[in-house]
């Protein structure tokens, strides 16, 4: 049985007891929830890609209470320093050159010379990372594979009792995995599109950014290790930009539904509950963020044959919406 505990002063108490000892503990993050381990701790980082079947060449992000502490361990530049008074607390992760002192363990680095950090904004993100007072190493809390979870019952069905503790801190307002940008070259690139977006990533800097979401074909090599083509994917196939649906599909909505027929007669207004889901009626891309992935896992029953899924807009958020959702295509 899954440990499962809602969040106290008494249970962050225990869950920083748990990363002390090497164990590991799921908590919230407004991005996803992750699966924390002591990031200075090679044995329990080994434990976290042992608990997700996670190939050992993709590294970790740390997480830290704040900037300073964060700072100790990378080099921070002046790009680092400007978007971490901007967006820290929050979304946004910085891939940066190691500092001589690091205590990041080799293992959540992948042997990189660079390592990602970011300083999340959920209050019981927070509160753990204060009564542990140390960088925390979290992936999302999900199997290698599979979509990230946003509420704990999704990490509470992925990853059961290999976690020694899930803190549940309800749903993950976000939905999407924080913005990953490497600023350890010449440009800043962003490697994963999120929340933070592009444009305002621009418009801090006041300079252009590059982006590179990764291999587009089999056999290009990824500048993140984690953009491998497959990943974040149901079991089931997933259609893009679908503008019908067919009568064994289960469909994932966007908008307005009044244009969307079922095939061979009907509108997708009618189709039962369990085979649609919504991510925002009103076309808000926040919504939609924050339902995707929870939509995604719901609508993933063999009894369906594929999951639709209509267009979304690639702007703003979009951007990162539609990139979790051509990965999770590319199976
Ligand atoms: O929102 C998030 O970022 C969540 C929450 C829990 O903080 N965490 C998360 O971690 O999404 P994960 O492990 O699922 O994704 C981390 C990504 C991977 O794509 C990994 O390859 C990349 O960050 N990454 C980590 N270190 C890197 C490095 N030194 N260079 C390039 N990419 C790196
Ligand atoms: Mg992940």
């Amino acid at each position: 049985m899954p440990n499962v505990k809602r969040v106290s002063a008494e249970t962050i108490t225990e869950a920083a007891g748990i990363l002390r000892a090497g164990g590991l503990v799921a908590f919230p993050t407004e991005t996803v929830y992750g699966l924390g381990a002591n990031a200075a701790d090679g044995k329990a980082v080994a434990s976290i890609y042992e608990a997700k079947g996670r190939p050992s060449f993709n590294p970790l992000i740390s997480h830290y209470k704040d900037a300073a502490s964060a700072f100790a361990d990378v080099e921070a530049n002046d790009w680092a320093r400007e978007l971490a008074s901007f967006f820290w607390p929050g979304p946004l992760t910085m891939i940066l050159p190691k500092a001589k002192a690091c205590r990041i363990s080799e293992l959540a680095t992948a042997g990189l010379e660079t390592a990602a950090v970011r300083v999340p904004a959920h209050e019981v993100a927070q509160e753990l990372l204060k009564a542990f007072d140390g960088p925390i190493v979290a992936p999302s809390a999900n199997a290698s594979g599979e979509v990230s979870p946003t509420a704990p019952v999704h990490v509470a069905q992925s990853l059961g009792d290999k976690v020694d503790l899930i803190l549940a801190g309800g749903s993950c307002e976000i939905g999407l995995e924080s913005t990953v940008i490497d600023l350890s070259d010449k440009v800043p690139v962003i490697l994963r599109p999120g929340h933070v977006l592009k444009e305002d990533i621009e418009d801090r800097l006041g300079i252009e950014i590059e982006q590179d979401f990764g291999a587009k074909e089999e056999g290009d090599k990824p500048k993140s290790p984690g953009q491998i083509l497959k990943h974040y994917a149901p079991s089931l196939p997933v259609r893009l930009r679908a503008v019908d649906v067919a009568p064994d599909e289960a469909l994932l909505s966007f908008g307005n539904l009044k244009f969307m027929a079922i095939r061979g007669g009907g509108g997708a207004k009618d189709l039962p509950a369990d085979q649609h889901i919504s991510l925002s009626q009103s076309g808000d891309l926040n919504e939609a963020a924050a339902a995707l992935f929870a939509g995604l896992r719901a609508l993933d029953n063999p009894k369906f044959s594929a999951i639709a899924v209509m267009d979304i807009p690639n702007i703003g958020l979009g951007v990162a919406i539609n990139e979790r959702l051509s990965r999770a295509a590319n199976k």
